[in-house]
């Protein structure tokens, strides 16, 4: 197994940050320093990181209802609360969050120390519908929101495509659209409607793939199987990227 890939099923984070750990000279392998990608880890290997030798742990999974005012990474230089702080004892696991909401994002986020799992959730190439529903002020702007569904070319040139607006409603002053996608770039929602002329209120992630928020309050959480993300998170495209 890579040492990134056995890092994370140490608990030490998705298997991104273990790759920082190792470029970092953090981990030791049988005592050598290993600081390059592409360490396969063996049998009876003894694997340290910052000196204390690690060993795998049992995966978890959670479901969390995000608050506003949280943050999804750790570590934040201004100290603001991390949200896997929310669900006890999930730090001491190893878990992260799969993917990123802003810190004025609300709703579903998945936990978990399985960075395979968090992988095949997250990354665009497979796919795995995310749905929100956006808040914007100001009414009868549904036309330019279906011109979504062709594609919307966001600010760095990139085309989110395979939008769908699930419903438009409105009320008191303000615009609410569901609408789900299947990519997860940093404040792409945020972006889409940018790009179309129209600035967000709120924004809340209702759910990924069947995998609903509803029933958990804000900072509400709740342990699910790997089998219930399985069968709510179905790949949505073949492993080879559609949009090469
Ligand atoms: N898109 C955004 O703009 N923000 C989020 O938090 C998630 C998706």
């Amino acid at each position: 197994m890579r040492l990134q890939a056995y890092l994370s099923r140490c608990g030490k984070g998705s298997r991104r940050r273990c790759e920082d750990l190792i470029v970092q000279g953090r981990v030791s392998v049988n005592g050598d320093v290993v600081d390059r990608q592409g360490f396969d880890v063996g049998e009876g290997d003894i694997v340290q990181l910052d000196g204390e030798e690690v060993h795998p742990v049992p995966y978890r999974y959670y479901i969390l209802n995000k608050p506003k005012g949280w943050i999804s990474v750790d570590r934040d230089p201004r100290g603001r609360p991390y949200v896997v702080d929310l669900i006890p004892g999930a730090r001491e696991q190893g878990c992260f969050p799969v993917g990123r909401l802003d810190m004025d994002t609300t709703g579903l986020l998945i936990v978990t120390n399985d960075g395979s799992t968090a992988n095949r959730i997250a990354h665009p190439r497979y796919g795995v519908a995310k749905t929100y529903t956006a808040t914007i002020k100001g009414k009868g702007k549904a036309n330019s929101i279906h011109t979504m569904e062709k594609g919307v070319r966001i600010d760095d040139g990139h085309i989110v495509r395979d939008v769908r607006i699930d419903d438009i409603s409105e009320k008191d002053g303000h615009t609410m659209v569901r609408l789900t996608i299947h990519e997860g770039k940093r404040h792409v929602v945020k972006r889409m409607f940018r790009s179309i002329g129209l600035k967000l209120e709120e924004l809340e992630r209702n759910a990924i793939g069947s995998l609903e928020i509803a029933g958990l309050g804000f900072g509400e959480w709740r342990e699910i199987s790997l089998d219930g993300i399985e069968r709510a998170c179905p790949e949505q495209y073949d492993v080879e990227d559609h949009r090469s």
